[in-house]
């Protein structure tokens, strides 16, 4: 009988990436997620009934134990940038992690990864960073030999950072930024994949690793990398962080009275944790430790931001027919 993972939220931008690895290696995976229905995209990962959509939320007790029972493996993708609502912070990244390790360690289960973030930090002034620390706290109190990965910013195809800028840069001749001199170090959602499935193979060294790409970059180098991706020109406006504040507090505001219609573009958690660099902290574990080679962004950029060229995937013929011109 093969080995069984449960993959929390193994349906999300990085979960669908371990899931199509963790079948890879020739293990049955569960993907634990509160709308199986609409992650049926991972069916196709793996051979005929070996990736299955399962229904969980990891806010509620029995159906994590459902989900945990005979898994040799979790591995914990489940994160938010909700403030409110029932899925808030709190009740995903501290209570819903911890959660999950706590019926992991009754029932026995050998390998535990989790995603945390880098900037993960019990005194943070934003609470998104602050609850990532209360889980990796909860997480080490019930599962000692955890992996836990903080990436940076990660990216990829179905990635929310590139593509959001990159479709506005489509419409709009100014790109808003807060925070254009803080610096990230944008990880490859894969290499991300690669970490977890060596923390569920056990060939990582339990502890907490932080990944971060090859290059390091501000926001507004990183918005200059995107702009020449897709050929295009535009001004890039940094807001200040005290305008942004209270932009976001508009935004919130709007959120509040159409009773979450109308969802904020930033919050001002956002806000707080732009206000520090995103890059991996000296002394910490990475991919060195782990033997993965991270992937450069401009190798992977133009595979899946061609479609906001002025002319798609037929740009590249454009220009050789204006050269040609000239
Ligand atoms: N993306 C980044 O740039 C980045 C950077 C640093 C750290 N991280 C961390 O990496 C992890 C994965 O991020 P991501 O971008 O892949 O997230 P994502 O695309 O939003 O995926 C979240 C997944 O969790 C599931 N989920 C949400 N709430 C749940 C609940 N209560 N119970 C069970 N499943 C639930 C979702 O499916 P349903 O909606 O169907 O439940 C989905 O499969 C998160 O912990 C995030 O904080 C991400």
């Amino acid at each position: 009988m093969s080995k069984l993972v449960t993959i929390h939220g193994g349906s999300g931008f990085v979960g669908r990436y371990i899931t199509r690895r963790m079948a890879a290696e020739g293990w049955r995976v569960r993907v634990a997620v509160r709308r199986p229905n609409e992650a049926l995209h991972v069916k196709p990962y793996g051979t005929p009934g070996q990736v299955e959509p399962v229904f969980c939320n990891i806010r509620d007790d029995a159906s994590v134990r459902a989900v945990t029972r005979g898994a040799d493996a979790v591995i914990n993708c489940v994160g938010t940038f909700d403030r409110g609502g029932r899925n808030n912070y709190h009740a995903v990244q501290d209570e819903g992690a911890t959660r999950v390790a706590r019926i992991a360690a009754e029932q026995g289960v050998a390998r535990f990864v989790h995603l945390s973030a880098i900037g993960a930090d019990a005194d943070s002034p934003s609470g998104y960073a602050r609850t990532k620390a209360a889980g990796e706290a909860g997480i080490l109190a019930n599962m000692p030999e955890a992996v836990i990965l903080r990436p940076s910013i990660v990216f990829g195809r179905e990635d929310q950072f590139f593509n959001r800028f990159a479709r506005m840069a489509r419409f709009s001749p100014v790109l808003p930024v807060v925070g254009a001199e803080t610096r990230f170090q944008p990880v490859f959602v894969d290499d991300v994949a690669k970490a977890a499935v060596m923390g569920a193979l056990g060939t990582a060294r339990p502890g907490i690793y932080e990944l971060g790409g090859r290059e390091i970059e501000t926001f507004r180098g990183l918005m200059r990398l995107m702009l020449r991706t897709i050929r295009r020109r535009r001004l890039i406006a940094n807001i200040p962080f005290g305008i942004a504040m209270v932009m976001a507090y508009g935004m919130e505001l709007v959120q509040t009275v159409t009773f979450g219609f109308v969802p904020p573009q930033i919050t001002r958690d956002q806000v707080r944790s732009l206000r520090v660099d995103n890059v991996v902290a000296d002394g910490q574990r990475g991919f060195d430790d782990l033997g993965i080679e991270p992937t450069a962004m401009e190798a992977v950029l133009p595979e899946y931001l061609w479609r906001f060229r002025s002319s798609g995937q037929y740009e590249a013929i454009h220009e050789s027919a204006r050269n040609l011109k000239g």
